[in-house]
């Protein structure tokens, strides 16, 4: 438990952006200190379920980097500058078979930073005795005649349970709690289940749950699934989805590593509203270009192979979630940039190996539900796009100099084919360019931006030399899939 001490990680940018977030987490801070007041005046010991009641639990929803932590960190030391107590708990992906691991820390650092509450745990020795199933070091402070409690395992769990709630009743009677539950896509089940069951309990006491979760992680079977549907269903928990960074907020992220102009554009589009991902593209430009200048400045990347470890991690960590094949499928359509036709990859993948339409299919629902890729349109002009920029590079690195030949080959083959196709159709009827078709109907930056590029190549005027960009000057195929000579 921390009451005074410093929160979460040192060496940090300011925070930019985010006021509507902070504003609703400051709102989530209110709700018990009123809810406190209610319940001594009434004297209730147990809330009826109660539609109209304000959570006070509140988790943070979004992808790897996006700043959940960061809003928790800020809240934490909000909560402390109004005199509250804040525990802090974090699950590890190789820790989430033991039970109750969320807790454990939780429970340690309410007993030990608090001499008062030790004392008081002192005159309860079952409750120290229950506790000491998850904190053997309670046993010590046991009396000696305290025999063990001999019990059928639900009863077990209903005593830990219920001296856990009381411990936390201790805790909050003099100071209000703020408990901090970062990364709950990796927290084992029992440790769901009783964070449920303390929420619960807890209702109108001065005490807020806040965690964070990358809701992509959580695999179909999580019980953190079931759980927060119904948590949601009892007013019980409330869930804020965490979006990108605007681009003028990405701006004053990295302002402070003086950047070339072309360098922070190339850098907003590659991050996407990640400030993960702009801290750290950000921060391998200036160490590779110590001395700035605007005219000898490269782009945020040289080439594919400088993306940041840290960058590269992030996306193996993601696709390593997905079958085999769908990596591979998803290695191939890098090839077509950040986005493609249905049409394409799957003309692309059953010229390539054995696989039928179900199957390509069957990949790409795997690669939409795990939110690598999102689609867009309907019947046959379906368009896929993936999550993030740098991960079409990622990929795209990762084929070897034979694959990706093989792979220009045959996009180049099927998008002339395909034209010559449209072309001779186009004698017939008159139909807008499938490119311009494309941007009106996409929202996808990738493609818009290669538009926008190519009409600047078109003048004679410079542009962002972003790493696909560049690539697809040689191979003549924009990023999206068409050749870049169609685009207007
Ligand atoms: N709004 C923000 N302003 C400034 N820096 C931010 C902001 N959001 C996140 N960051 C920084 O981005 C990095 C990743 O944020 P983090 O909170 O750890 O992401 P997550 O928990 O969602 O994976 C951290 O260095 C964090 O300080
Ligand atoms: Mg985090």
């Amino acid at each position: 438990m921390n009451s005074k001490g410093n929160i979460g990680r040192s060496h940090r940018n300011p925070l930019v952006g985010r006021t509507s977030e902070l504003e609703m987490l400051r709102q989530l801070l209110f709700v018990p200190q009123r809810g406190a007041k209610a319940r001594l005046q009434r004297n209730a010991s147990a809330i009826p379920l109660d539609t109209l009641r304000k959570p006070q639990c509140m988790v943070l929803i979004g992808e790897a980097g996006i700043g959940k932590t960061r809003l928790a960190e800020e809240t934490s030391r909000e909560a402390q500058q109004r005199g509250w107590a804040v525990a802090w708990s974090r699950s590890y992906a190789q820790e989430s078979t033991i039970p109750y691991r969320l807790w454990i820390e939780i429970l340690r650092s309410l007993i030990s930073n608090d001499p008062w509450q030790k004392q008081e745990l002192h005159k309860h020795p079952l409750l120290l005795a229950r506790l000491a199933a998850l904190l053997p070091e309670l046993y010590m402070l046991l009396p000696d005649d305290e025999s063990p409690i001999r019990q059928s395992s639900e009863q077990e769990q209903q005593s830990l349970w219920e001296a856990i709630l009381e411990l936390f009743k201790l805790s909050i009677e003099r100071t209000p709690l703020l408990v901090v539950l970062d990364d709950l896509q990796w927290a084992d089940s029992s440790s769901c289940e009783l964070l449920a069951y303390l929420v619960r309990r807890l209702s109108n006491f001065p005490i807020v749950f806040l965690g964070t979760c990358r809701e992509i992680e959580l695999v179909p079977k999580h019980p953190l699934r079931p759980l927060m549907a119904h948590m949601q269903r009892e007013h019980t928990i409330t869930t804020l989805q965490i979006q990108p960074l605007t681009d003028a907020a990405i701006n004053t992220l990295i302002a402070g590593i003086q950047l070339p102009e072309h360098v922070v554009q190339d850098i907003r589009e590659q991050a996407a509203g990640n400030p993960f991902f702009a801290e750290e593209l950000a921060y391998s430009y200036s160490v590779a270009s110590p001395s700035t200048n605007e005219h000898t400045a490269q782009p945020a990347r040289k080439k594919s192979s400088s993306l940041p470890h840290s960058i590269a991690a992030a996306l193996d960590q993601r696709m390593s979630k997905l079958s085999r094949d769908c990596q591979q499928l998803l290695g191939n359509a890098a090839i077509l940039g950040g986005s493609f036709e249905f049409s394409l990859i799957r003309s692309m993948e059953i010229n390539n190996s054995a696989s039928d339409e179900d199957t390509v299919l069957d990949l790409l629902d795997e690669a939409l539900q795990s939110g690598v890729l999102t689609e867009e349109g309907r019947g046959a002009r379906v368009n896929y796009h993936f999550w993030q920029p740098l991960l079409v590079s990622h990929l795209y690195d990762g084929l070897s100099a034979t694959r990706r030949a093989l792979l220009h080959r045959r996009a180049a083959d099927i998008l002339r084919q395909s034209y010559a196709n449209r072309e001779a159709e186009g004698g017939r009827h008159h139909h807008p360019s499938p490119c311009c078709r494309r941007s009106r109907t996409t929202t996808n930056r990738s493609l818009c931006n290669n538009s926008r590029r190519s009409r600047l190549r078109s003048l004679g005027l410079p542009r962002s030399r972003t790493l696909l960009s560049h690539r697809y000057r040689k191979c003549s195929i924009g990023p999206g899939g068409l050749p870049a000579h169609h685009c207007p």
